[in-house]
């Protein structure tokens, strides 16, 4: 069960007196963080239908109540232990896991940890502003879910930076709190979450790429010989999946209604427009936008970091245990590179190519949301399709970037690049338009805009029309 105290948590923080006084030290100035950066307008007047972990078992997760935002009990929940865990890939593998960093991994841990850490409260600075936008109230609900959830994920990191990396280790949880979403200055680390998420079709699709991005590093992480990392991340996962659910539904919502528009006024894009709602098109360039921005986050195609956080034990492979060969030393990956912006085909050292073995797992798990999107689609008698555009498309990092490729991954030059751009990627005028269909938030019960699709079910067995997000008098 998780103790009730000024922290909630189930790692016996009250028999640890000087993490206790750091952690504590730490919460006044999250919290100061939260009320700054977190969901605006929404801190003071608001109460909250939110799911809270009362214990890290299943149904621990049963447990939902009116919380004003800043209220949230955040806290730090580890996976139960597994007894007499084995180290299970690398250069260690079937030796002991550890409870302590070894001093020569301290620093690649570290900067692990605060990768992913600078992530999750990116994503709530990110997405501040959309409360004052909403479809519903069922949707607003569903935004602060996700954001506290993340709010809580940073709570996992900072716990594992203070626990077991001294004096860096604090200075780190200081500057996770210090670096701001797009700030000129003092950005956050990884470039997808300094883009802006302003509108609603940006957050779905970044639930439903990004977050799941999320998923494949926690994933990997959940491998980890250090073993207090590997329980944290797996219990982070299960809150994860609400996220995606949010992205995957949001879209599927919004593409149901699309297709009641299309029916209805004669099927065409601009018919769609017309009547207030998001074409097909205009859905396509941003599942363009946030796939590829997705897939950068995973790194370099081909990287001697990942060959060593793989050799070391300190990150595996997402489902480790699906494969047979753990020590991975003589296997090869046929990858497609690319030289000059002529595209070759090279054989790389599979530990070298773990970033890419994650990404293909990756674009695996994306697939699978595109084909149930595809379904309403075909529900609808339409011919017309989503895809995920070619791992080459639009790239910032690896071996892609810097040439140009179409979303079917052909190499295009920089003038049809810069004169195609915007049937690809998402444009000003989409901006714009998408401004403008969500200017008015909805915040009566049970009422949702005009260009999505009511949600099957309410959250918790609610009815549609809950007060998902009281407002005090
Ligand atoms: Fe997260
Ligand atoms: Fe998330």
């Amino acid at each position: 069960m998780i103790s009730s105290e000024r922290i909630p948590n189930n790692v016996d923080l009250s028999g640890d007196k000087r993490l206790q006084r750091a952690l504590e030290h730490w919460q006044p100035r999250y919290l100061e963080w939260w009320r700054d950066m977190g969901p605006e307008g929404f801190q003071d007047h608001h109460q909250v239908y939110l799911r809270t972990a009362i214990s890290v078992d299943p149904d621990g997760w049963a447990h939902f109540e009116f919380v004003k935002l800043p209220d949230y009990r955040w806290g730090i929940f580890l996976a139960e232990p597994v007894s007499d865990r084995a180290i299970g890939f690398g250069d260690s593998l079937g030796k002991p896991a550890w409870q302590e960093v070894p001093g020569e991994f301290r620093n690649q841990l570290r900067r692990l940890i605060v990768t992913q850490g600078d992530t999750e409260p990116a994503s709530v600075e990110q997405q501040r502003q959309l409360g004052a936008k909403c479809p519903s109230l069922y949707d607003l609900r569903n935004l602060f879910q996700v954001n506290v959830e993340e709010g809580r994920h940073l709570w996992a990191m900072v716990y594992l930076l203070h626990s077991y990396f001294g004096r860096d280790g604090r200075d780190e949880a200081e500057e996770l709190l210090m670096r701001t979403s797009g700030n000129r200055d003092k950005p956050r680390i990884l470039e997808a979450f300094n883009e802006p998420v302003d509108n609603w079709l940006d957050f779905f699709m970044f639930t439903m790429f990004t977050d799941r991005d999320g998923k494949s590093q926690l994933m990997s992480l959940s491998e980890s010989a250090l073993d207090p990392l590997a329980r944290t991340t797996r219990f982070m996962l299960t809150e994860e999946a609400h996220h995606m659910f949010v992205g995957e539904t949001g879209i599927t919502r919004i593409l149901e209604r699309t297709c009641q528009l299309l029916k209805e006024t004669g099927g065409l894009s601009e018919d769609v427009h017309r009547v207030g709602g998001i074409d097909l098109e205009m859905i396509q360039r941003h599942l363009n936008f946030w796939f590829s921005r997705s897939l950068d986050l995973h790194g370099s195609e081909i990287s001697s970091n990942a060959a060593s956080y793989f050799a070391n034990g300190l990150k595996g492979r997402a489902r480790e245990d699906s494969f047979d060969d753990h020590t991975v030393t003589d296997a090869i990956y046929d990858m497609e590179t690319c030289d000059d912006g002529r595209l070759s085909r090279q054989e790389v050292p599979m530990r070298n190519a773990m970033n890419e073995v994650l990404r293909d797992w990756y674009v695996g798990d994306c697939q699978g949301g595109v084909q149930r999107w595809n379904k309403i689609l075909e529900q609808y008698g339409f011919s017309d399709r989503l895809y995920l555009p070619d791992k080459k498309f639009s790239r910032g990092i690896g071996i892609f970037s810097g040439f140009h490729f179409d979303p079917q991954g052909h190499p295009v030059s920089a003038e049809e690049w810069e004169r195609r751009k915007g049937e690809w990627l998402p444009s000003a005028a989409d901006k714009d338009y998408l401004k403008s269909i969500m200017a008015e938030p909805v915040y009566e019960p049970g009422k949702f805009a005009n260009y999505i699709a009511p949600p099957r079910r309410g959250i918790n067995r609610q009815p549609l029309d809950f007060e998902y997000v009281r407002t005090e008098a």
